[in-house]
């Protein structure tokens, strides 16, 4: 439709029927089956309500949205269609390694083809809408929503997000299977106190706008049509009712002229967070903050309507919202053809399809971080070795992450049947089931065992390690254990995983490990017994496929961290761009007063940016173009990096920047650019990066977005710990 029919449209609508399209229903209230992912199923809605939604949230199959489709748009009063959407995060019938594992490839390139594909089979299943990219950065492990984010670095996680944009909305929304983007959670969700979800948030506004606004920025900047509000308080103010953060800041500063969407219930628990007296108050800070769409809630449909008539609530804001909802729809095409892309055929077309899965392969073995390894890996193929694959990951469909419910699970790969197809023969003992007894409870895992199974498994486990000559221990954190509402005070193995592990060490100690987990987990000793540890996240559909090609070297890993590894509990938050303070701790004399523990190490047992190959690389002193920097001028940073080893592999290069003294204190590093090279045994490449002054720009004492003269580091290296360094000094700026 061009934008005057849309007016036309908007004009001749009741206030009834716009309200109707602020309201998102589930499935479940049309008795449909529907997924739910909050407190409730349904809401305070009459039938005449109902029958005008405006969209439907997490209902997936093409045949069921079509008829549901062709109901709203046959009764409704101007026949306009829903938007129907769902938690699309890492694939939909194709499950990709979680995105926090994602974020560890360093290949925008692969995110962006992982988006693209779970747009494909969304849409075919009949979704306009994946509430994904989720941009929140995170320093808290103990949050169990950092296995949805890409990580600690502010720049980095919009690349990502700018590639899950491109992914999934392409460049006309109208084309064949692109749908929209949602940036969620906006904002600042990342860092409750103590990692509980849903908790405060106290970050001052300069670190908001550093640290927590520029990935959401990012996603904005490359056209993403949607964007969720968070639960989470900012400055003592949710998100839902803030009018600062979602006018003055997402829609003046950022310039987002797109959808807003509350998250689940969320202007409703402006009630219970203590800032709307009632439903009727809640309704009228979200609307007059800018939430377009109220995300299954009573409160827009019950109140709304009595607002806007009594004059509290100008009509205008509702005309606002409901015209920028009615151009997401147009945009999509939804009035020329409600159906979009959905079939049964394109279903059967895409879905899992080989082309698919031989890409979920391939970004899982990207994904793996490869933490230590002394000799024993790769393993061989076709040796005589009797190998041992111990632990309750060894044979599971339960490969993928807790947001991936469409997926069939035998869809999976396991891990045995992906190292019997490489090389058959290998023992197999769960030894233990992932979590215990106390545990599963927690996790509503419904197991129980007697203690006599739970010894008998593990008596099992030892017996085969026996018998083998290598061990590959798989072992983590149940999928349940991170997520939403998935906090954990212990991030360490369950107790029952590291028992079994301690019991094969006794017997074996050529042991492999990989960890399957959505978060960072305490690995140090987990680390002490195995002569190899490896990230495998929660790697999806081929995870057991990914697994073998790199455990037997058909694939090498090349993932790198994007959280920093904790050594303990204590030490969180531990981030890579923390600060030098005044006593740093780097003086290494006991006797000087210094930022430390009195019983433990202040770096993480690995560091952001970290990950080991099955072959070595070196590189060279860091050389620039120039010194001094003029404000239009580029420094372009070079480093020639050589592979030293026996495998043709592939190494992320990362550029970081420190600005030595500024108005207000600097990271000691920021992470400002990294290629990902491969290189054959013995050859060597020149890797350069290009540094401008727009670069060097933070909000300064005033909070002035500006740059300052003075004194620049140039950090190129393997990880956020190298030294290898060169400086320059940015000359005088204009008028500052
Ligand atoms: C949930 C999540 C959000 C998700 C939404 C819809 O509560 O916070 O990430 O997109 O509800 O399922």
């Amino acid at each position: 439709m061009e934008i005057k029919e849309l007016e036309k449209l908007l004009s001749e609508m009741s206030l009834e029927e716009k309200i109707g399209q602020m309201i998102q229903i589930t499935g479940s209230m049309l008795s449909v089956d529907s997924l739910i992912t909050g407190p409730t199923e349904t809401i305070e809605i009459s039938d005449e309500m109902l029958s005008m939604v405006g969209s439907i949230l997490n209902i997936e199959g093409a045949e069921k949205m079509r008829e549901i489709q062709k109901n709203y748009v046959d009764k409704h009063p101007h026949h306009i269609p829903l938007l129907l959407m769902y938690d699309v995060i890492n694939g939909m019938e194709t499950i990709f390694p979680i995105p926090l594992a994602q974020g560890c490839t360093f290949s925008p390139e692969m995110v962006e083809q992982a988006a693209r594909i779970s747009a494909k089979e969304a849409a075919a299943s009949g979704l306009h809408v994946t509430f994904s990219p989720m941009l929140d950065l995170v320093r808290d492990p103990r949050w169990g929503r950092v296995m949805e984010s890409t990580g600690e670095d502010p720049w980095l996680n919009g690349v990502m997000g700018k590639a899950m944009v491109r992914g999934y909305q392409g460049d006309s929304l109208n084309k064949e299977y692109n749908i929209s983007g949602c940036i969620k959670h906006f904002a600042g969700y990342g860092l409750p106190d103590g990692g509980r979800d849903y908790d405060n948030v106290e970050i001052s506004e300069r670190t908001f706008r550093e640290d927590y606004l520029p990935a959401y920025r990012a996603a904005v900047e490359e056209g993403c049509r949607m964007v969720m509000t968070s639960f989470n308080t900012w400055n003592r103010i949710p998100s839902s009712g803030n009018k600062w953060l979602l006018r003055d800041i997402l829609r003046e500063e950022m310039g987002f002229d797109g959808v807003v969407i509350s998250d689940y219930s969320a202007v409703e628990e402006l009630i219970c967070h203590g800032i709307a007296e009632d439903g009727r108050e809640a309704a009228k800070l979200a609307i007059e903050a800018g939430v377009d769409i109220d995300m299954v809630s009573s409160v827009y449909v019950k109140y709304l309507g009595e607002l806007v008539k009594s004059g509290e609530v100008e009509e205008r804001l509702v005309d606002e919202a409901v015209m920028r909802i009615l151009k997401l729809k147009n945009d999509l095409g939804l009035f020329e053809n409600p159906y979009k892309d959905s079939s049964i055929e394109n279903e059967k077309l895409l879905f899992a399809c080989q082309e698919h899965r031989e890409l979920a392969r391939k970004v899982a073995t990207s994904t793996f971080v490869l933490l230590k390894n002394e000799d024993i890996l790769p393993l061989k193929k076709d040796g005589e070795e009797q190998l041992a694959f111990i632990g309750p990951y060894s044979d599971t469909v339960q490969l993928y992450g807790s947001w991936s419910f469409p997926t069939k699970p035998e869809q999976t790969v396991t891990i045995k049947q992906g190292v019997e197809q490489k090389k058959p023969g290998n023992i197999f003992a769960p030894g233990s089931f992932i979590l215990d007894e106390e545990q599963r409870a927690k996790c509503g895992v419904r197991e129980n065992y007697t203690k006599e199974e739970l010894s008998a498994r593990m008596d099992e486990a030892v017996e085969a390690a026996k018998r083998a000559d290598k061990i590959v221990m798989c072992l983590g954190e149940h999928r349940y254990q991170s997520g939403e509402c998935s906090s954990r005070a212990y991030i360490s193995l369950p107790e029952n995983q590291l028992e079994l592990l301690r019991r094969v060490y006794q017997v074996n100690e050529n042991i492999v490990t990989i960890v399957f987990s959505g978060r960072p987990v305490e690995l140090k000793e987990v680390s002490e017994l195995s002569k190899a540890v490896m990230m495998g996240w929660f790697p999806g559909t081929e995870g057991g496929s990914a697994i073998a090609d790199v455990l037997f070297g058909d694939a090498v890993p090349e993932g790198k961290l994007t959280m920093s590894m904790p050594r303990s509990l204590g030490q969180i938050p531990i981030y890579y761009n923390n600060f030098m303070t005044g006593r740093p701790n780097k003086t290494g004399n006991p006797a000087q007063p210094c930022m430390c523990y009195v019983d433990e190490h202040t770096t993480p047992l690995y560091p952001f940016g970290y990950g080991l190959s099955y072959t070595t690389f070196t590189y060279s002193d860091v050389s620039l173009s120039q010194t001094e920097m003029q404000k239009e001028d580029v420094i372009t940073a070079k480093v020639t990096i050589t592979n030293t080893g026996k495998y043709t592999a592939s190494e992320t290069v990362q550029m970081y920047l420190r600005d030595v003294k500024g108005s207000v204190v600097r990271p000691v590093k920021m992470l400002r650019g990294f290629e990902k090279v491969t290189l054959q045994p013995g050859e060597s490449k020149e890797v350069s990066f290009e540094i401008r002054e727009d670069m060097l720009r933070f909000y300064n004492i005033d909070m002035e977005y500006v740059s300052e003269p003075g004194e620049f580091y140039v950090y190129i290296g393997t990880d956020s710990a190298t030294e290898n360094m060169a400086s320059f000094r940015l000359i005088k700026t204009e008028g500052k």
